[in-house]
């Protein structure tokens, strides 16, 4: 795997991959069976927007692996300042073994990998978030055994989070079924792969879709860098909160995952999310587990 750049990138059989080595890396982390396998490493970190999980779950990863983290912010960096990616990346190259970015604009990620010369992990932008669905997957797998058999539904906006969901989810096996209003539909690149599955259904009936669902995921209806769209977004996904009306659609022992933060009241009841809390946080632990996987597999030589 050279990169990670986004999950359409990736086989089913990849993800499987990148999913078992996770599993066996937290069972070590667990039993205090050390794995260096990036041993003296760095991992340059590029962060144009916020982050908790992600800047904390990488720089211990590779910390864990035996390798170190340098973290550049765009502010403070000539990168704040329009310095082009091209060059970022050549000279970013000449110091660093890997580079997660966390940005707005997917090509600034792929453009990234064409002009460095080292593995680029996507850690967030605007049009997916792989790392997040793999420890998605990580946990659902976890959780229910297999994804034989399996309901994944999201309901919500059209974003990062439905995007990579929605292409994790059918490359694994399981059927998706997503609810978002009109408008904020996932772009047609998405929907073009997704067609070509029939377990793939998409609706604006948040009901519809949770209908017989194992799997039940949502995510904050006002995105990072969308902030001005605020009040519109609240209009608009009014009727798509996950509430006990919603979970009396989904299988009894449904499961609901959150990427976090999470909004409650907004897309996400208080009750629903305390009560899953146990499979929300252990998705959030995944993150270190399946990142360390995504580092080894694309930075071990
Ligand atoms: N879920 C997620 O990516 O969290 P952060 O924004 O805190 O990194
Ligand atoms: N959709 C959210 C995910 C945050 C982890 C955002 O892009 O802000």
């Amino acid at each position: 795997m050279k990169h990670l750049l986004k999950l359409l990138d990736m086989s089913g059989e990849e993800i499987i991959e990148v999913l078992n080595l996770a599993d066996q890396l937290k069972y070590e982390t667990k039993h205090g069976i050390e794995h260096h396998h990036l041993k003296g490493k760095c991992l340059g970190m590029i962060f144009e927007k916020s982050s908790t999980r992600t800047r904390v779950s990488f720089e211990v990863g590779i910390n864990q692996l035996g390798g170190y983290a340098v973290v550049l912010a765009s502010e403070g960096s000539q990168i704040g300042r329009g310095e082009p990616v091209q060059d970022t990346a050549r000279v970013l190259s000449r110091y660093v073994d890997g580079i997660m970015i966390r940005t707005f604009e997917q090509q600034e990620v792929e453009d990234l990998a064409k002009y460095g010369s080292v593995p680029v992990i996507n850690g967030l932008t605007d049009f997916c978030h792989p790392c997040q669905v793999l420890a998605d997957l990580m946990t659902i797998r976890e959780s229910k055994g297999s994804f034989e058999g399996l309901k994944m539904c999201f309901i919500g906006d059209g974003n990062n989070m439905m995007n990579s969901l929605i292409v994790g989810g059918l490359k694994v096996g399981m059927s998706v079924s997503v609810a978002c209003p009109e408008g904020y539909r996932p772009p047609q690149e998405i929907l073009d792969f997704a067609n070509s599955y029939d377990c793939f259904e998409l609706t604006d009936d948040p009901m519809q879709a949770a209908k017989n669902a194992d799997v039940v995921i949502t995510d904050v209806w006002t995105s990072m860098g969308q902030e001005d769209e605020r009040q519109k977004r609240e209009a608009a996904f009014e009727g798509y909160c996950i509430d006990k009306n919603l979970m009396a659609q989904a299988k009894p022992d449904a499961m609901v995952q959150h990427c976090l933060p999470a909004h409650r009241g907004e897309e996400i009841t208080e009750e629903i999310f305390e009560a899953n809390a146990q499979y929300i946080f252990e998705e959030a632990e995944n993150r270190l587990h399946a990142q360390k996987a995504v580092m080894v597999k694309t930075m071990a030589k």
